[in-house]
């Protein structure tokens, strides 16, 4: 009769004081990813077809980075983690099925324990997702009865000294099914040192029904890393790192240095890609295989072709084709779009422009607003003159153009097919396919001209 459909609900009114900081905590970034997106991707990836997040301080920072397919409530105020859910009643009014209850500072959650948490929960009323650990101070701790299944939970600030004793914690994370669960919801009190409504006492209610609440312990405690400090931001940094790095070492990426490169979660690599030290691959960058990055190289937002290169440089919501060299030392900005063979540096900037198959822009060159065709060369030291002050303007340089070195390209221009620009000139007409253009003083040599100067003297 119950339906199977999980939705995920994600506690995250919480100020989070601890972090110090102005953001709401599950806002700030691990590995360039806000922490309650990775809490939904977990979510999503186990198979919660619906996803609510519970809001409250500073709603609209949270509610901004979160996709618009999940939904938000808002918690005026906060009662206590059994409160955080009993907002939820009208939300989940027509929802059947079981209900994931998460929270949003917990970054590193896989999946996979989601699903078995989802599993052990089946036919029940309620699963905990426990952890064993070294340290239980400041955690709820679980106590099972006889049989193996969850007598209670007690608060730190409610334990006795042998309760204080156990190991085994509760890690926030639950599955109840949603049959029922509000009717147990309202019988939950604040009877407790804290004066809040705590969802852990889910597990007495239950008991006093004859229902047996089952524990799923996680073989790695370091899954329910929770986020309440920047240290503790910072360690779950790197122990996403870390598992990041490994799944593509084994997926056939080479990384030299795997404590100093960051790939973000939503990254995709092919195999036989090269990572050299302190490199960042972000914000849902491609790189296809056998291309090389690093070192000193950030790339975000960027699909990146097979076989290409891209040293000393940064490489920023743009796109480009197979085999091409970028940098020591460049900058390419957002919006660029490079054909195969290209290449680019050292030392060049490039914007919002589009290079053609087998183009150069090598050696400290400035190409903004600009459409390169096939096979352009462009000179040391070349300007596009963009900008008068007001207003951008284009450049067009058409098919195997020769730019001379410290050419300025005033735009708007249009360097016709094959043309050359002589070096050191300031172009600001129009050159015609096949033609020279010559913009430049020309030279007067005053012959002896030092010489007399000196002997004046
Ligand atoms: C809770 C558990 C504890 C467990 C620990 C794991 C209870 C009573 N205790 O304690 O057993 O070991 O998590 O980290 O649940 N929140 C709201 N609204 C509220 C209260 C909390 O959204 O009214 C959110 C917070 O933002 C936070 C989460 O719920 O993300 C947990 O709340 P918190 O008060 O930090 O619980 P803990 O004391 O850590
Ligand atoms: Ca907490």
């Amino acid at each position: 009769m119950s339906s199977n459909t999980v939705t995920a609900l994600i506690l995250a009114a919480g100020a989070g004081t601890r972090m110090k900081s102005d953001k709401p905590k599950v806002v700030h970034r691990v590995l360039d990813v806000p922490m309650i997106q990775l809490v939904i991707a977990a979510a999503e990836e186990a198979g919660c077809e619906r996803i609510l997040t519970i809001v409250g301080h500073k709603q609209e920072q949270v509610r901004s980075v979160l996709a618009d397919s999940v939904e938000c409530v808002h918690q005026p105020e906060q009662k206590g983690t059994a409160d955080a859910v009993v907002v939820a009643t009208d939300a989940l009014k027509d929802s059947t099925g079981y209900l994931l209850v998460m929270c949003g500072d917990m970054p590193l959650l896989r999946p996979e324990t989601l699903r078995q948490l989802i599993d052990v929960c089946r036919n029940r009323s309620m699963a905990v997702l426990t952890a064993q650990v070294d340290n239980p101070s400041g955690y709820g701790r679980i106590v099972r009865d006889g049989t193996g299944s969850i007598a209670a939970i007690v608060e730190d600030k409610d334990a006795s000294p042998s309760e204080l004793a156990i190991n085994e914690i509760n890690t926030g994370i639950y599955c109840f099914a949603l049959e029922e669960l509000f009717e147990r919801l309202a019988k939950i009190d604040s009877n407790n040192a804290q004066g809040e409504y705590y969802l852990t006492d889910m597990v007495k209610v239950c008991h006093a029904e004859g229902e047996s609440v089952m524990g799923l312990q996680l073989a790695e405690a370091e899954e329910a890393h929770g986020v309440n400090s920047r240290v503790q931001l910072a360690q779950a940094g790197q122990i996403l790192q870390k598992r990041i790095n490994e799944r593509w070492m084994e997926k056939g990426v080479s990384i030299v240095a795997p404590e100093m490169t960051w790939i973000s979660p939503d990254c995709e690599l092919e195999h036989d890609v090269e990572i050299l030290p302190n490199t960042t691959i972000a914000k849902g960058s491609t790189v296809k295989r056998g291309s090389i990055l690093g070192p000193n190289t950030r790339i975000y937002g960027a699909n990146i072709g097979e076989d290409c290169s891209i040293e000393e440089s940064i490489v920023h919501d743009s796109c480009m084709g197979d085999r091409c060299t970028i940098g020591p030392y460049s900058y390419i900005r957002p919006e660029v779009e490079l054909g195969n063979d290209v290449r680019v540096g050292p030392s060049v900037e490039v914007k919002k422009s589009k290079v053609g198959d087998g183009s150069k822009v090598p050696h400290l060159s400035y190409i903004g607003d600009a459409t390169l065709g096939e096979k352009v060369n462009i000179g040391a030291g070349t300007i596009t003159c963009n900008y008068d002050g007001e207003k951008k303007s284009h450049t067009t340089i058409e098919d195997a153009a020769f730019i001379g070195s410290d050419t300025m390209l005033v735009a708007p221009l249009t360097i016709g097919k094959g043309s050359v620009t002589a070096a050191g000139s300031t172009i600001s007409n129009d050159v015609p396919d096949d033609s020279l253009a010559l913009a430049r003083a020309p030279q007067v040599n005053k012959d002896g001209w030092v010489k007399k100067k000196r002997e004046a003297k």
